[in-house]
């Protein structure tokens, strides 16, 4: 087995060695390549997400992403490398879980499945200082796999349920679009229960009512607000996992950025990058037992009191990465 590890800006280094240190008690075996890609990156070399990398990544097949740092203003030549990375690799389909923390008073168990290769993140602005426009793509093909990918995860819950996200009310031919072809896929599967939520009414319920929801599938912009959304009933950004899956290739990468505001201070979570991992032990390397006991020796640390600043704890990033790892060794 073979990883490519990028760690990328801010904590993104960070929380990445933490899951490589618990992943390699796991698989001692596990060949590892470093690679390189991100602002930092981009200063450097020109090229945030180096041909380099992406040959490394492919060479792989599996990725463990921290975070990139972006400008939130025009930089020529600059474009994301993790959504880069994500189309190249052809991961079109993004899997965002959120569980509500052990002890909590709701039962939230929801999966966001977000397209991960067009919509407005194919980057096609043009301005005249003035006005300005921005492209959106989207097509019925990667509607349709990406919607492949959430009816097969609805159908394998037990609760079956699959809400599909859209504002084909405003949108009509693309949003409408979106909507067609999932539910041409979804039309494959029986027993499945489909409901249509627009995304105004979808952030609303998620909020009010987020253990109502299963499988939720969204067009790329959409899926990545509500999944943040949805973090918040799983204990934050900092536990909150992904994974990017398509033709061949997966991509665990944390829902979180490259949090500057605490990057360099030892205390950032490494829980969503450690979670991410374990989606990939069991979705993509069919390892489900070494991603229980990831899972299960996460549940414990916490539960032993050993917490980052974000969840109300006062240990490091290193403290709790050296707690799991004992846990993973003595398991
Ligand atoms: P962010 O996710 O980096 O941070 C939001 C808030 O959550 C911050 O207060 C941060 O301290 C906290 N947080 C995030 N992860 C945490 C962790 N593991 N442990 C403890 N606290 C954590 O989002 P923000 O600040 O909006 O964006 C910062 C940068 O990250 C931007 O340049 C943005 O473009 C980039 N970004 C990159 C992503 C990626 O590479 N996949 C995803 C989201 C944002
Ligand atoms: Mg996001």
């Amino acid at each position: 087995m073979k990883l490519c590890v990028i760690g990328g800006d801010g904590i993104g280094p960070e929380v990445v060695d933490a899951a490589l240190a618990a992943l390699l008690v796991l698989l001692p075996q596990l060949e590892v390549h470093h690679a390189e890609a991100g602002w930092q990156t981009f200063v450097k070399q020109g090229v945030a997400l180096p041909q380099e990398t992406l040959e490394r990544a492919r060479e792989c097949g599996a990725v463990l992403f921290g975070a990139a740092g972006s400008p939130a203003y025009k930089v020529a030549g600059y474009r994301s490398p993790i959504v880069e990375l994500r189309r190249s690799l052809a991961c079109y389909a993004n899997i965002r879980p959120t569980t509500s923390p052990m002890g909590s008073a709701r039962a939230v168990d929801l999966v966001v499945v977000r397209e991960n290769t067009e919509d407005l993140y194919i980057g096609e602005e043009a301005s005249d200082g003035e006005v300005a426009t921005a492209l959106r793509r989207i097509s019925r093909a990667a509607s349709r796999r990406v919607g492949e990918v959430a009816c097969a995860l609805a159908a394998s819950r037990p609760r079956r349920k699959l809400t599909i996200v859209h504002k084909a009310n405003i949108l009509p031919l693309s949003d409408g679009l979106f909507r067609d072809s999932v539910r041409e896929v979804a039309a494959g599967y029986a027993g499945l229960e489909v409901e249509e939520v627009l995304v105004d009414t979808a952030a609303y319920r998620l909020a009010a009512n987020p253990a109502a929801f299963d499988v939720l599938v969204a067009p790329n912009l959409y899926g990545d607000i509500l999944s943040d959304l949805a973090a918040a009933f799983g204990g934050g950004l900092g536990v909150a996992p992904s994974l990017s899956v398509g033709e061949g290739c997966a991509i665990a990468e944390p829902v979180h950025g490259s949090a500057p505001d605490i990057a360099g201070r030892g205390i950032a979570n490494p829980q969503a990058a450690l979670s991410s991992v374990a989606l990939l032990l069991d979705r993509v390397w069919q390892q489900p037992a070494l991603a229980r006991r990831l899972q299960a020796a996460l549940a414990d640390t916490l539960a032993s009191g050993v917490r980052t600043p974000d969840l109300g704890g006062q240990s490091t990033s290193a403290e709790f990465t050296r707690a799991l790892c004992a846990r993973l060794q003595a398991s």
